[in-house]
C-alpha cells in the first residue's frame, strides 16, 4: 500500500475518482492528504472522505521559493510515497520539484509535448486537430516537460466546445490516473525511484 498526497486547485474530479477507488480495500494506494494553493472547491471531497487537507497561499509569502518550502513541509509531514498534481495550477519552483524527484507526477489534458500549459484543451481545439488526449508524466523543473509515463488518445468530435471536450477528457483521466497509480504501487513500472 502506498501513501499519496494529492495537490489540487480546482473542482477535484480526479481527486474524487481516486478517493472512490481507494475505498476499495484491494486498491493499493491510500490518499493521506490533499493540499491546495487556495480554497479549491475540490477540498470538499477530501473533507467528505475525512482526509486531511492543507492550504498554503502564495500571496502570504515574499517569494515563490518560501511558499514552496512551506508547501513542501506540509506535503512531507504526511510522508507520501507519491505526490500527484491533479489540476494544481501553480508552477512549482525547483526547490519543491527536486525534493520530490521521482515521486511527483502530473496529469495533463493533452498529448504532450503538444499543448503544454494551462489552456491545453482550448489550444487543441484552436489548432483544429482531430485527436488530443491525456498524459501522465513525472514533474521536472520545466512546465509539462517531464518524462512521460503514459498517454491515451481522445477523439475531438465535430461540434465539441472546450467544456464538452474537457469533460470527455476528464472521464478518460479518471480511469488512467487510477490505473497508473495502481501500477506504480505494484511497481509494474520503474516509477517510484
Ligand atoms: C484536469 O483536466 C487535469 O488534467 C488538469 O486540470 C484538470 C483538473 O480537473 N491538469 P479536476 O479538478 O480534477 O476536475
Amino acid at each position: 500500500m502506498i501513501s499519496v498526497v494529492v495537490l489540487i486547485s480546482g473542482s477535484g474530479s480526479n481527486l474524487l475518482s481516486l478517493l472512490k477507488k481507494s475505498e476499495n480495500p484491494l486498491y493499493p494506494a491510500k490518499i493521506v492528504a490533499v493540499g491546495s494553493d487556495l480554497d479549491a472547491p475540490g477540498l470538499e471531497h477530501a473533507e467528505l472522505y475525512e482526509v486531511d487537507t492543507f492550504v498554503v497561499r502564495p500571496e502570504l509569502f515574499s517569494s515563490k521559493e518560501d511558499w514552496a518550502k512551506t508547501l513542501l513541509a506540509n506535503v512531507q509531514h504526511h510522508q507520501p510515497d507519491l505526490v500527484v498534481l491533479a489540476g494544481f495550477m501553480k508552477i512549482l519552483p525547483a526547490n519543491f520539484v527536486s525534493a520530490l524527484k521521482g515521486k511527483l507526477i502530473n496529469i495533463h489534458p493533452s498529448l504532450l509535448p503538444d499543448f503544454k500549459g494551462a489552456h491545453a484543451v482550448r489550444d487543441a481545439l484552436a489548432a483544429g486537430v482531430t485527436k488530443t488526449g491525456v498524459t501522465i508524466h513525472y514533474v521536472d523543473e520545466g512546465v509539462d516537460t517531464g518524462e512521460i509515463i503514459v498517454q491515451t488518445e481522445v477523439d475531438i468530435e465535430p461540434g465539441d466546445t472546450e467544456s464538452i471536450l474537457h469533460e470527455r477528457i476528464k472521464s478518460v483521466e479518471h480511469e488512467l490516473l487510477g490505473s497508473t497509480i495502481e501500477q506504480l504501487a505494484y511497481k509494474q513500472k520503474p516509477v517510484l525511484r
